[in-house]
């Protein structure tokens, strides 16, 4: 009886598309490894927007529709099993990573088995809930900037809804570089975007960015608010608008479009790779300031997917399981 209660882990899974009320708590079979794998007792888990967006059937294109679904892409945890062709980890290691395929699995459970090429050791000088905010937002930011070109201190980026999980690394990441960020946020945030380094904060409550007379080299949208097509009344004759939230049509039109237009609407994935996870962690140890907004314990699940749809934090949400 022991034996069976050990292979058995509790996970938040959802049989239907929808809103937070069709997630739920399930028992499952704790996932077995392959050769490659490593098994990983969570500790941690981040939320993502896409998280609801796949929820709620919005992205069924490339989720499927198959359930039950977990939800929640990346976690940090302890090792508790290594595969067979696994050297550079070893039990009890302190690790983050992301699932294998984020739009069909999910990290929402005890116990999750992912390939060591998608795990990396945890920093000491950061908490599971920090680490597990690293790999979907931070290598969606490094891509971003890596789809930015040359960028120097002459360069003007706009970046609207610039305090969130994906622009809280992005601005951090681009004050390395110099260049004149100007970013977008409520008022309650205004002091978290200068602090990770936007040299202009615009609050979008009180100012439209739109009637601005000022034009930019870069804008990203994070909000999904602004839009190419008004983004462009703001955009230098040659520019780019970075999309990270492109719906699946807009992914081959963009290159078709780029063919006739010097504002390039260019798409952003985040790919949760280890050269990108490693410019992020040598920016962690030189001092990246990983915000939680709200740590949630797991049985308080439904809660956290509230506060985190219902927007309004600064840096990211996420779960604990104990
Ligand atoms: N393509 C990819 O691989 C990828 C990876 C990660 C994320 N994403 C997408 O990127 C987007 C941002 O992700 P995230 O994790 O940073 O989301 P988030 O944490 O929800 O942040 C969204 C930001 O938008 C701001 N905002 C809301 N309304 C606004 C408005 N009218 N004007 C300007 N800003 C506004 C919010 O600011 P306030 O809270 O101050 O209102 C917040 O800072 C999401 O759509 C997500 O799905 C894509």
């Amino acid at each position: 009886m022991k034996q069976l209660k050990n292979l058995i882990m509790k996970a938040i899974v959802y049989s239907n598309f929808g809103n937070t009320d069709v997630l739920q708590t399930a028992e499952q079979t704790k996932p077995l490894i392959e050769p490659n794998e490593v098994l990983v007792k969570i500790k941690a888990f981040s939320i993502n927007p896409m998280d609801w967006k796949i929820r709620k059937g919005e992205m069924k294109l490339m989720s499927g529709s198959k359930f039950p679904k977990h939800t929640g892409a990346d976690f940090a945890g302890i090792i508790e099993a290594i595969g067979s062709s696994v050297s550079n980890f070893k039990i009890g290691d302190e690790v983050f990573g992301v699932v294998k395929n984020i739009m069909k699995e999910g990290a929402s459970s005890e116990y999750t088995a992912v390939p060591s090429s998608l795990v990396w050791k945890k920093p000491k000088n950061i908490s599971f809930a920090q680490a597990a905010s690293i790999p979907i937002a931070g290598t969606a930011a490094v891509t971003a900037i890596a789809k930015m070109g040359k960028i120097n201190s002459k360069t003007s980026i706009l970046v609207n809804g610039a305090t969130g999980g994906f622009g809280m690394f992005l601005l951090q990441l681009l004050k390395q570089y110099g260049a004149n960020v100007t970013a977008v946020t409520s008022t309650k945030s205004i002091e978290y975007a200068k602090k990770w380094g936007a040299n202009t904060v615009i609050d979008y409550t009180k100012e439209n960015i739109l009637l601005q007379r000022t034009a930019y080299d870069i804008i990203i949208d994070l909000s999904g608010r602004l839009g190419y097509k008004n983004a462009k009344k703001i955009m230098k004759p040659k520019s780019i608008f970075l999309n990270p939230t492109p719906q699946p049509i807009e992914i081959p039109f963009s290159i078709l479009k780029n063919f006739f237009t010097s504002k390039k609407h260019i798409v952003v994935l985040s790919s949760p790779g280890t050269s990108h996870t490693t410019i992020l962690l040598d920016a962690v140890n030189n001092g990246l300031d990983i915000e939680i907004s709200k740590v949630f314990p797991f049985a308080q699940y439904k809660e956290a997917y509230q506060y985190a749809e219902k927007g309004g934090y600064i840096g990211k949400t996420t779960i604990e399981i104990n």
